[in-house]
C-alpha cells in the first residue's frame, strides 16, 4: 500500500480531492465509490471548490456509495443519502440518475443488496473507491469477524461503531443498529482504493494496518492484498507508525 503522510487534515483532504479530480479529468465517465463519515468531508469541500473553479466536471460521473444505515429514511439528516447530497452531490453537476446509494428504506433489504451488486457489476466496479476506517478496522460497515461477506449485505453494527457514530445523532439510542454495506468484493473490484485516515483516535488501528499481517478481525488489513491502494493520512493518525 502506498502511504502519504500529511501535515494535517487540510493537506490530506486536498491531496485526495486532487487525485479524484485528476481521475475524473482523465476519464470523465469515471465510476467513483464514495464514503461518508467525518473523514471525507474536507475532501468533498475541496472537490466542490475545484468544481466551482471549473477544474472538474461531474456530468458523466457515476457514483456508488459504500453503505447506508438500515432502516433509515432518506430525508433523515443522518442518512448517508442526505449526507452525500448535502456535502457534494447538490453542489456539483452530477446527474441524479447516476447516483447510487443502498436504499435504507427498502422493504426487502436482501433484495436491495442483490440489486445493488448487480448494478455495480454491470459497471465493472468502481475506478476509485474512497474509504474511511473505523476504530474497529471496519471498512464500509464490514466489522471484525471470523469471516467477512463478499456481497453487499445487511449487517449488525458493533457497539463501538454505534458509540462512535452517536455523536451525529441526538443519542446513541437513535443510531440504527444495522446497515447495508458493500462487501469485500464490491470494495476489492475497485481499480484504485483511496483510504483516508485522520486523527489520533485512529493511530492504533493504523499501526495494526501496517503491521505486516492480515486478519478478518481487522477488515482494513485485507487491503494489503489489493494491488493499488493509496493511504492518505495525517500526522496524528500516523503517530504510532
Ligand atoms: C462511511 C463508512 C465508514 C467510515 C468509518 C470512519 O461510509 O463506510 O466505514 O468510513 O466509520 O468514519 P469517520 O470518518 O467518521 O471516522
Amino acid at each position: 500500500m502506498k502511504k502519504i503522510i500529511c501535515k494535517d487534515y487540510e493537506e490530506m483532504s486536498s491531496i485526495a480531492a486532487f487525485i479524484l479530480a485528476e481521475q475524473i479529468r482523465n476519464k470523465p465517465q469515471s465510476v467513483i465509490g464514495f464514503a461518508t463519515g467525518s473523514t471525507p468531508v474536507g475532501t468533498y469541500k475541496q472537490l466542490r471548490e475545484l468544481y466551482d473553479q471549473g477544474y472538474v466536471d461531474f456530468s458523466e460521473v457515476t457514483a456508488f456509495n459504500l453503505d447506508e444505515y438500515f432502516p433509515i429514511r432518506q430525508d433523515n439528516d443522518q442518512s448517508y443519502y442526505y449526507f452525500m447530497r448535502d456535502n457534494l452531490f447538490n453542489h456539483v453537476n452530477i446527474k441524479p440518475e447516476k447516483l447510487n446509494i443502498p436504499n435504507g428504506e427498502a422493504a426487502d433489504p436482501h433484495a436491495e443488496c442483490a440489486r445493488y451488486d448487480e448494478k455495480m457489476a454491470a459497471y465493472g466496479g468502481t475506478d476509485v473507491q474512497i474509504l474511511g476506517i473505523g476504530r474497529t478496522g471496519h471498512i464500509g460497515f464490514n466489522e471484525p469477524d471470523t469471516q467477512l461477506p463478499l456481497a453487499t449485505n445487511l449487517v449488525d453494527l458493533t457497539q463501538k461503531t454505534i458509540d462512535d457514530n452517536a455523536r451525529f445523532f441526538a443519542s446513541a439510542d437513535e443510531v440504527p443498529r444495522q446497515a447495508l454495506t458493500m462487501g469485500l468484493n464490491g470494495i476489492f473490484t475497485s481499480k484504485h482504493i483511496l483510504l483516508l485516515i485522520s486523527g489520533e483516535a485512529k493511530a492504533e488501528i493504523v499501526r495494526d494496518l501496517f503491521s505486516g499481517f492480515v486478519t478478518t478481525q481487522n477488515p482494513a488489513s485485507l487491503l494489503n492484498l489489493h494491488s493499488n491502494v493509496t493511504v492518505i493520512l495525517d500526522k496524528e493518525a500516523a503517530s504510532l507508525l
